[in-house]
């Protein structure tokens, strides 16, 4: 049985040249036996005929609030409805009104009323992709839950090549197929993780630290919440971003207030996946008072902290799973592979920081996922969020 049968799918089509490629969606939605409506924006409808859409939905398209014959076209409703919303071709226009809150239309009157989660296909020419306005839009949907379907790099209706080009149907459906079959596959498991950096004290007012953002850690907390798991994400200090309300936080500082929330909660656990950047250093002394500038240099003795990840593996039962990250600029995957053993792992996701796009504070990563039997699975360079899926495919299909 597919996992889109009887899901309620609402298209959401603004006026991007792509837009022709919303009826083969369509056909495909239909073929996997899901429901599906149409709303679009007037101007859509010069890219593809609402009579396809709605001959090929077997429903009516809604395109405005009132029909001719005074009938109220229900944004509520058609939000309540739907079990999956999909904006595709995301323009930029479009993409500036949902992140603004802009109601000037049914489609994003339905958006702001839409309960269930949103996915949206970003699509422009690649100098309007690139604009700032365009990145901060896109990441302020992000920010509110909405999930991006990447726009791929390609020819575009310009004759221009580069990023831009809208995913295509089958990638869209792809992603709606594994968002709804993958809801089940971790319902009944408790997911521990650990993200975004620690900070050690030197006295009051500094702290030694790192870049990392955290966003992996939480796209995986996020991804593990809605693959049903129930999910505790012991965090470090990372600026706001959006975190499932299913995802219990539980904040912390340095590393060593993450080893104690850690090792609190890790017997009850089925899968830890720590993908925090622990400082492997701490200031041996943190001063009670502000530290005053006095001679010419200044040296600060540093002691180690405990590996949190280490001390779980020493632990660990049969039964659980327990899944390390490692970041490495040289003999990445020798070293990735023994750090499986010495910390007893049943897989490892090994982030290159040679690579363009991938590592800290960025939105995308580019990982290898290595396992206990040494089975490397490079993953394409993707959003964070994206890879999260996957991430936890490969650790349920061969950490078991
Ligand atoms: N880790 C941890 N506790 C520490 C240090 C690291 O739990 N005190 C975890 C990280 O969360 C990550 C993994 O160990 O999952 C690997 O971290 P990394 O910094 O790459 O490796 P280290 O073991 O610190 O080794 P090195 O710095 O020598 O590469």
């Amino acid at each position: 049985m597919t996992s889109l049968q009887g899901k309620n799918i609402l298209l959401g089509i603004s006026a991007g040249i792509a837009a022709y490629k919303i009826a083969n969606l369509v056909r495909l939605l239909v073929k996997k036996q899901a429901n599906v409506k149409v709303v679009m924006s007037e101007n859509a409808k010069q890219f593809v005929s609402p009579l396809t859409l709605s001959v090929l939905s077997k429903n009516k398209i809604y395109d405005t609030f009132y029909t001719t014959d005074n009938q109220w076209n229900s944004h509520v409703e058609l939000g309540l409805w739907a079990d999956a919303m999909v904006v595709a071709p995301a323009t930029a226009n479009t993409l500036a009104k949902m992140a603004n809150g802009i109601c000037d239309n049914l489609l994003i009157a339905t958006y702001l009323s839409a309960k269930c989660p949103v996915f949206f296909a970003p699509t422009m020419d690649l100098d309007m992709y690139k604009h700032p306005t365009s990145t901060k839009n896109i990441e302020t949907l992000q920010s509110f839950g909405n999930q991006l379907i990447a726009s791929n790099y390609g020819e575009l209706a310009s004759g221009l090549i580069g990023e831009g080009r809208m995913a295509e149907p089958e990638e869209i459906l792809t992603r709606l197929e594994a968002y709804f079959s993958d809801n089940q596959m971790l319902v009944g498991k408790k997911v521990l993780l650990t993200a975004g950096p620690t900070y050690e004290n030197i006295d009051p007012v500094r702290f030694v630290g790192n870049y990392s953002s955290g966003k992996m850690g939480i796209a995986l907390a996020n991804a593990a919440a809605a693959m049903g798991a129930s999910v505790e994400l012991v965090l470090g200090p990372v600026s706001q971003q959006y975190i499932d309300p299913r995802v219990q936080v539980i904040q912390v500082r340095s590393a060593s207030d993450m080893y104690k929330a850690v090792n609190e909660r890790f017997t009850y656990m089925d899968i830890a996946i720590l993908a925090a950047a622990v400082a492997d250093y701490t200031p041996k002394e943190k001063a009670e008072h502000k530290i005053k500038k006095s001679g010419e240099n200044l040296i600060l003795e540093l002691v180690k902290t405990k590996d949190i990840l280490a001390s779980l593996g020493q632990k660990k039962q049969p039964h659980q799973k327990l899944i390390g990250f490692a970041l490495e600029t040289q003999n990445e995957l020798d070293n990735a592979k023994d750090k499986i053993l010495r910390k007893n792992l049943d897989a490892i996701v090994l982030n290159s920081l040679n690579d363009q796009g991938a590592g800290f504070a960025t939105d995308t990563n580019k990982v290898t996922f290595i396992t206990a039997q040494m089975e490397e699975y490079p993953l394409p360079l993707k959003p964070k969020t994206e890879l999260a899926y996957e991430i936890i495919n490969l650790i349920i299909k061969y950490c078991k």
